[in-house]
């Protein structure tokens, strides 16, 4: 291991034992996480059971192996670079927080993990901590999640596609005449029954202002009769308002 350089932050006794005592097998074993202690080096210098069986590594293999042996080989090389880096401004924080993270196990086998670093300042320098957690389980149910919410979206715009399709045809089989429009009087569907009492085909009549329909001795008879439609719904609004005390709109 490296001699600590002149600029290497004084460790007062007491962080040199909190880190002996951090670095205590007894202490890691009780943590719930797989736990891996490197040296500013990245040199492997203690784990917990947690970690050899989630690696599948026995503590032996692991001790004075370069962290980078936990870490799949697509991303080793530029590995070495991220841990200079965390040493440079080095404090606890996740690990790669936006990043899509695996880990390597002994057989080559890859999963997802969340990491967290702690630095800790010894006399003998920065030993990081990392704190790794298989997180497959949570990525299984957010995709199964994310599976169930797309057949749920896909059988409900099934359904509304059904019923519209039901609904269009009962329009269609029907005697009468049921037309479609907007608030601007444009008529936007036009059924068999329209066209059979109209004798415009949809094509003609979509599209066109409502008052093609007025009788052309009374051209303004239906633009009326939707002014006197919309006057009622608004004095309906008004009548509806005085009586539940409201101000008319
Ligand atoms: C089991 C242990 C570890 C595994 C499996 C692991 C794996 C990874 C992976 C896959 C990446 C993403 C690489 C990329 O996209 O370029 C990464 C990034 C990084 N790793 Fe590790 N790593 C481990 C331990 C450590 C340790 C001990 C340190 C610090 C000494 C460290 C520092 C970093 C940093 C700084 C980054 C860049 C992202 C960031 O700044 O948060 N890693 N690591």
């Amino acid at each position: 291991m490296s001699r600590p350089p002149a600029d290497r932050k004084p460790t007062s006794p007491s962080a040199d034992a909190m880190a002996e005592v951090l670095l205590s097998s007894d202490l890691l074993e009780t943590l719930p996480d797989a736990i891996v202690a490197v040296d500013c080096d990245g040199i492997i210098i203690q784990v917990n059971s947690q970690t050899q069986e989630l690696f599948g590594y026995t503590r032996a293999e692991l001790i004075g192996q370069t962290i980078e042996i936990l870490v799949p080989e697509s991303y080793r090389s530029q590995h070495h670079q991220h841990r200079a880096n965390f040493a440079k401004t080095p404090k606890t924080r996740r690990m790669g927080a936006n990043l899509d993270l695996h880990g390597r196990r002994r057989n080559g086998s890859q999963f997802p993990v969340e990491i967290s670093l702690s630095p800790v300042s010894t006399e003998k320098g920065l030993v990081v901590l990392s704190a790794i957690r298989d997180i497959s389980d949570r990525k299984r149910i957010v995709e199964e999640l994310r599976r169930a919410n797309e057949e749920v979206q896909r059988k409900t715009a099934e359904q509304i596609g059904e019923y519209r399709s039901r609904l269009a045809s009962i329009i269609d089989s029907s005697e009468d005449a049921i037309l479609g429009k907007n608030l601007d009087g444009t008529i936007t569907s036009w059924n068999k029954g329209a066209e059979r009492i109209y004798g415009y085909t949809p094509e003609e009549a979509i599209g066109k202002n409502i008052s093609i329909l007025a009788p052309n001795d009374r051209p303004d008879e239906i633009p009326r009769f939707f002014g006197k439609l919309r006057a009622a719904k608004a004095s309906s609004i008004r009548i509806g308002a005085r009586d539940e005390g409201r101000p008319p709109p």
